[in-house]
């Protein structure tokens, strides 16, 4: 029977841009998912943004716009960079959807009417790093550990959920499911915090404090707090997906969340008694991983080493990142990124390794063959790669269903290097010049292209577009979404004979080392105009808010091009006649020149024109409007309407 496995993401801060530390998580899932479909099971995959609480009001307070405004911004660099790297989620959350905001209500109601709310005076000790309350052992002289501040003393009247109720609940199903959490020292993290008592969870924020989140369905004075709000992004993203599916019967009890180390206790222990109290059944495994640090520091937007998904992607390819962090990072322990290892790695695994397993036999091929030559019998030598590629094949389930995947990207870099060794010994090239041996040199060249192939089926959750590429190059089409089994489709001798073979491509070229610091200085300094950038432009502060009448005061005219050309003794500007339902024409003289320097291409063009714009005298005659244009940087376009409005027609 097919297994439904429901992959979650934690759903990221958007008070931070994208870095390699959400990719792993996110690339992990994008990667699960692939294996499971792979295995013959069904995957499904969310992720989202987190966007409500105090972190998110302080940063657009400091760039002087709504939190909407900043949310939208950084929740869609989010999604962008994620469609542009192939991660294959099938939805993103939003904690300001409408669809989560009211399923949150609905818990909120229901975890009050079962008594487990109540109302009270609370003092503690708030880090907004966390976006929690700290308790005395967390802090480490004085400060969150974590983010090394101070947290800010809160006494106020709230509300708190009686989490301390299901202590024992907790801890007898941590118990009876000694997997549920993974890798086993996080389980006992857990349970180490829960020998003490567990404290009720301060649920809201008073708004005359913070606005900014889910009004409690019970006390409109009052924000949801927003751990509360957000971890139930799992739940509320399934009771109606995007596409306004309900797919919580399908996939809830197969949920598997991923997460790091820095939320395991919201995870493992607000998110659980909230549900117990909800009465929605527990998620099926959290699973746990360690921190990326780079080099030994810890990301950090101050100390400029922070690596974005997109310009990585850019200077080395995505993919080869993949490979690098899951084959880098045990599961659950900590790990370290250098330019240096990826491009050491890269190089010895995949460029001399896969890739040049593959170029060698392949160039063989092509040149004495020219296409994949047919099964022989195997000798002794074959007989023992193929039993090593199935030891390899065999481990692979047990490996990713426990998160030790590492270890099947080694073992197929293993295979790999044992299929170098075999090669060398057999020494093809000395075959190819004998003609009585094309038997034993087909042998061998097809043997060699069969491990790259079985190499790329194992490593396509890891890989998928390079893999897929040399698949097809090798004439392997069978679909990898589970309709073929892993070890079909794996099976030494599947290669099919008759694909002819040419040159190979360079699937993974070498990475020149003397190179690297040129390109990695150029990263970072795309990563520093890019952050300046976010700085000044893309959030701009807003003008000064304005009522309706004021706005009414303007009068908006969709107006239609008949003329247009450059004004030739002006730099800057254009001359245009513009209908708008008038008598006659108006002119109107627009600043810009430099983004039409062939001021005709306007002509017939429907535009926005101020209408009621005081005319002014310019030194080549009346301007009788303005022309309305979307502008940012060094771009700029002239604002028009959709479909066939008339010359005339009032814009509002
Ligand atoms: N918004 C909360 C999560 C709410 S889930 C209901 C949050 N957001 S976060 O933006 O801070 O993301 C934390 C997660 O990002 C980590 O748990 C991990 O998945 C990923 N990572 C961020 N930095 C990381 C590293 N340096 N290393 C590995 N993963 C990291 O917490």
């Amino acid at each position: 029977m097919t297994r439904k496995i429901y992959f979650t993401t934690p759903i990221y801060y958007v008070n931070a841009e994208p870095h390699i530390g959400h990719l792993y998580t996110t690339a992990l899932a994008d990667m699960l998912k692939r294996y499971y479909q792979l295995a013959g099971n069904n995957a499904y995959f969310q992720t989202g943004t987190d966007e409500h609480g105090e972190k998110i009001v302080q940063a657009a307070d400091k760039l002087g716009i709504t939190p909407k405004q900043f949310c939208d911004n950084i929740s869609g660099k989010f999604r962008d960079a994620w469609d542009n790297i192939n991660i294959n989620y099938d939805d993103f959350i939003r904690t300001t959807d409408a669809r989560h905001k009211t399923y949150v209500q609905d818990i909120l109601t229901r975890v009050q009417e079962a008594g487990d709310i109540y109302f009270d005076e609370y003092t503690g000790k708030y880090c907004v790093g966390c976006e929690r309350y700290l308790t005395d052992t967390e802090l480490v002289d004085g400060k969150c550990p974590d983010h090394q501040t101070a947290p800010k003393e809160v006494k106020e009247a709230n509300y708190f959920f009686k989490m301390g109720k299901y202590q024992q609940q907790l801890i007898q199903h941590i118990e009876e499911n000694p997997d549920w959490i993974r890798p086993e020292r996080f389980k006992n993290e857990v349970l180490s915090f829960l020998k003490s008592p567990l404290e009720d969870l301060c649920i809201s924020r008073p708004k005359t404090r913070l606005e900014w989140g889910i009004e409690l369905p019970f006390d409109n004075k009052y924000v949801t707090y927003v751990w509360f709000d957000a971890l139930l992004n799992y739940v509320s993203g399934l009771k109606e997906t995007s596409n306004g599916k309900n797919l919580f019967d399908e996939y809830w009890q197969g949920c598997n969340h991923l997460i790091a180390k820095d939320i395991l206790k919201t995870h493992a222990i607000y998110w659980p008694t909230m549900l117990m109290s909800a009465g929605i059944p527990l998620f099926n495994q959290l699973d746990v991983h360690g921190y990326w640090m780079i080099g030994e520091s810890k990301m950090s937007k101050s100390l400029g080493n922070v690596i974005r998904p997109l310009s990585f992607d850019a200077a080395f390819g995505i993919e080869n990142l993949r490979y690098f962090l899951f084959k880098e990072m045990k599961f659950g322990a900590d790990s370290s990124f250098t330019y240096d290892l990826f491009v050491e790695r890269y190089n010895s695994d995949l460029a001399n390794g896969l890739g040049n397993l593959l170029a060698r036999n392949a160039g063989l091929v092509a040149k004495n063959f020219g296409a994949i030559p047919a099964a022989t019998d195997l000798t002794e030598a074959e007989k023992e790669l193929a039993d090593k590629a199935q030891k390899v094949v065999d481990a692979y389930r047990q490996n990713f269903e426990s998160r030790q995947f590492a270890k099947s990207i080694e073992d197929v870099c293993g295979l790999i290097s044992e299929t170098d060794k075999y090669i060398t010994l057999m020494e093809p090239w000395k075959m190819a010049k004998d003609e009585n041996r094309k038997n034993e040199l087909a042998r061998v060249l097809r043997s060699g292209l069969e491990i790259c192939r079985i190499a790329a089926v194992l490593l396509s959750p890891v890989m998928p577009k390079k893999c897929t590429e040399i698949l097809a190059y090798l004439g392997e089409t069978r679909p990898l979404d589970g309709s073929v089994s892993i070890e079909e489709l794996a099976a030494f001798g599947a290669i099919a004979e008759g694909i002819e073979i040419s040159k190979p491509p360079r699937f993974f070229p070498r990475i020149d080392e003397a190179a690297l610091s040129s390109i990695t200085a150029q990263m970072q300094a795309e990563a520093e105009a890019a952050a300046k950038a976010a700085q000044s432009r893309e959030i701009e502060p807003i003008k000064e808010q304005i009522i309706i009448d004021d706005f009414a005061k303007v009068q908006l005219k969709v107006g239609k091009v008949v003329e247009a050309y450059p004004v030739e003794e002006a730099k800057k500007l254009i001359r245009l006649m513009v209908d708008v339902g008038e008598e006659k024409p108006r002119q109107v003289f627009a600043g810009i020149k430099s983004h039409y320097p062939q001021p005709e291409q306007l002509i017939g063009q429907n535009v926005i024109i101020v209408a009621n714009l005081k005319p002014r005298k310019m030194k080549f005659g009346m301007s009788e409007g303005m022309v309305l244009a979307a502008s940012g940087d060094d771009r700029l376009v002239a604002a028009t309407v959709l479909g066939n409005p008339h010359p005339g027609d009032g814009v509002s």
